[in-house]
């Protein structure tokens, strides 16, 4: 744990007051009910909760709101209830049964539009393919699928059986999709015969192919034919959805019904980077993960039936679980679904979506921004952003100039924006604006929602002072908050209960400023943020040593004006390997392969020996130092050899 600093990004600028046009129509509509809410959920988080909980449709209905012993949460306890249900089924009882659920454009600029009654049908369809393929209750289906209609529909038909799924990011590569599936012992894997990205088609069901040759658990791979190329299919095991679909037409009616599920039975697991060369298999409940995702979508993005929303996050991550599917759906929202690259065919494509689909509320991650403005204010120039009324962001911390290009271009100087605070491990929002009733600052994620109690702490647990960077904390259980890394409890309480004994850590630096609001100062393990998604150094050095000719390596984060980060290795090769670019290329491309593009570091070193410390841990923060500043001037006393540190300093002249 490395100690946070206040950067020079982090000041306090002027407040932004809601639009008083806003607040009259929003959900919460001014600082006075948000202090009293939050004031009566400080009190009693569960029964803040439960009442939230109770706008869902449950079969039975739960005897007690919430169960805690650190650092294990129960919420709607004994409850019962189907998430696919209070996305789908509920809705069709009222006038959204024609309301359009999902409005999805392709990449090549194809569309579909689906009705909450089509997008049901769609859904009881796919759950009877997966029930013909064997998937039962509690089985495991990994998914693999680019951002199409269909991944919403493998989503909430897993939902409706009752197996949990884990999505695997279409961008990750064979092997991370293996180790995902091995991991969560996965009997199906949903895919495409591809997706489009840039114009090209991205090969998923070859990786599939690749993976599954070592995954024996795996029994069906089922396809969506997308881009009509033509893949292999291994008779017995690869089935294609249309053709089963027809199979089944042959054979009477579609029909499932919506299981009973238990509030703490797993939804999903998400696989995310921690500080070990292992990502963590994220698990999420029923009942709670569902009870955030739909209040916080509420309120936070303050939806209302006429909106269309779009949240920019592919399904592979948790932000398009709960912002994109989960929240906007049970709410029975209208949500928008892009298939492919922000820059595609042309840098205007977002604005150009926003114009022709009339998108009022938008959520991105700041490395998007600060590619748009660095592409230039005439591309949202060019089109008409004016049905925008509120904009989003989240990912990392966002800086005041991109939060303020975001204000003035894209949102007209007149759309609030939520910067919004929350982890793959949160399950949902936990430190944002209510845009109808909070004043913001650029760059700050403000305050807390009710229910949520966050601080910032010293090492020794002590509350810091206004202003004094320290460790984020959240000090009471919340419904959405993960319950284990998947196969392994003593990770998950060491990980996330090891540093303050019953409270959960969230990896974040963070302070406090005199007004109460929470300014995050990024992490503090090793762990970076690289275009708004989560990399473990770790994880890139166990990449970097499978490779034939690597002895040793050390990955650290540089900030980058674009991404937030940037990936540095430094690299020792095995004896007789010679340095050189088109070993730096290999490498590169070797990380790719094993982890995915998103993890190749940007600038490779090769270096002699690594600094390390006596007890042979390397030391990062000077390799941090280094990479970031050209040199160390921090402490290094504890140094093992002097002269490794002389050496990189000697190459990097
Ligand atoms: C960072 C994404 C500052 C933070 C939902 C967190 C943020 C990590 C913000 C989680 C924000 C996320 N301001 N930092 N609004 N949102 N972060 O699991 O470091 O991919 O711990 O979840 O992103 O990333 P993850």
């Amino acid at each position: 744990m490395s100690t946070p600093s206040i950067t020079s990004v982090q000041k306090e600028g002027k407040l932004y007051p809601p639009p008083k046009a806003f607040q009259k129509k929003a959900h919460i509509k001014s600082m006075a009910a948000y202090r009293k809410l939050y004031k009566r959920s400080y009190k009693n988080p569960a029964s803040f909760w439960a009442k939230a909980a109770k706008e869902l449709h449950w079969f039975k209905t739960w005897t007690k709101a919430m169960q805690w012993t650190a650092p294990n949460a129960k919420w709607f306890v004994g409850g019962k209830l189907n998430v696919s249900y209070n996305c789908l089924d509920r809705h069709l009882a009222t006038w959204r049964r024609n309301k359009a659920a999902i409005v999805w454009e392709g990449e090549p600029g194809d569309q579909r539009t689906l009705t909450y009654q089509q997008l049901y049908n769609e859904v009881v369809r796919f759950a009877c393919v997966l029930k013909s393929l064997g998937v039962k209750t509690g089985d495991r289906v990994a998914i693999y699928l680019p951002m199409i209609p269909e991944a919403a529909v493998a989503m909430l038909a897993c939902a409706r059986i009752g197996a949990p799924h884990s999505v695997v990011f279409g961008g990750f590569s064979a092997q991370a999709l293996k180790d995902r599936i091995l991991d969560a012992g996965a009997t199906c894997v949903i895919t495409a015969d591809g997706g489009f990205r840039r114009g090209q088609i991205v090969p998923l069901k070859v990786n599939v192919d690749d993976a599954v040759k070592d995954t024996p658990g795996v029994k069906h791979v089922l396809v969506v034919r997308r881009t009509g190329r033509d893949v292999s299919m291994k008779a017995g095991r690869d089935v294609w959805l249309h053709e089963r679909l027809a199979e089944l037409s042959a054979q009477g009616r579609f029909s499932c019904r919506a299981e009973d599920v238990d509030s703490e039975q797993p939804l999903c697991i998400l696989y995310t980077s921690g500080t070990t060369g292992k990502p963590k298999g994220i698990f999420h409940s029923t009942g709670g993960y569902l009870t955030h995702a739909a209040i916080t979508t509420k309120w936070i993005f303050d939806l209302k039936d006429e909106d269309t929303f779009w949240c920019t996050a592919d399904v592979g991550w948790v932000t398009g679980h709960t912002y994109v599917v989960y929240g906007p759906l049970a709410i029975g929202a209208t949500t928008f679904m892009y298939e492919g690259a922000p820059n595609h065919p042309g840098p205007d494509r977002f604005w150009d979506i926003i114009e022709r689909h009339r998108v009022n509320v938008f959520y991105t991650a700041p490395t998007a921004i600060r590619a748009f403005v660095k592409w230039g204010d005439e591309h949202p120039k060019k089109h008409d952003l004016s049905s925008l009324r509120l904009l989003g962001t989240v990912g990392e911390p966002i800086n005041p100039e991109a939060w303020l290009w975001y204000h003035r271009v894209i949102g007209g100087a007149r759309c609030p924006i939520v910067d919004t605070w929350w982890q793959t491990e949160t399950g949902g929002i936990l430190i944002s604006p209510l845009p109808g009733a909070t004043p913001t600052k650029p760059g700050s994620g403000t305050l807390p929602f009710p229910g949520i109690v966050p601080e910032v702490v010293r090492k020794d647990g002590t509350p810091c002072d206004a202003n004094e960077g320290g460790y984020l904390v959240l000090k009471k259980p919340w419904p959405g908050m993960l319950r284990g890394i998947w196969g392994d409890p003593d990770r998950f309480k060491k990980q996330y209960f090891g540093d303050f004994p019953g409270i959960y850590f969230t990896g974040d630096g963070a302070r406090r400023d005199p007004d109460g609001y929470f300014w995050i100062m990024g992490r503090v393990d090793d762990v970076i943020n690289v275009a708004g998604h989560r990399l473990g150094t770790a994880e890139i050095e166990s990449a970097l040593v499978l490779h034939e000719s690597v002895a040793e390596s050390a990955v650290v984060g540089r900030p980058d004006d674009l991404k937030g980060s940037a990936i540095v290795a430094f690299v020792t090769l095995k004896g007789g390997r010679s340095p050189g670019a088109d070993l730096k290329e290999q490498l590169r491309s070797h990380v790719g392969r094993e982890i995915g593009s998103i993890a190749k570091p940007d600038e490779i070193r090769f270096t002699d020996a690594l600094p390390k410390t006596r007890s042979g841990k390397i030391m990062r923060r000077l390799l941090r130092e280094l990479a970031t500043q050209g040199d160390v001037k921090g402490d290094t006393t504890t140094l093992e050899d002097f002269s490794v540190l002389e050496k990189l300093r000697a190459e990097e002249e």
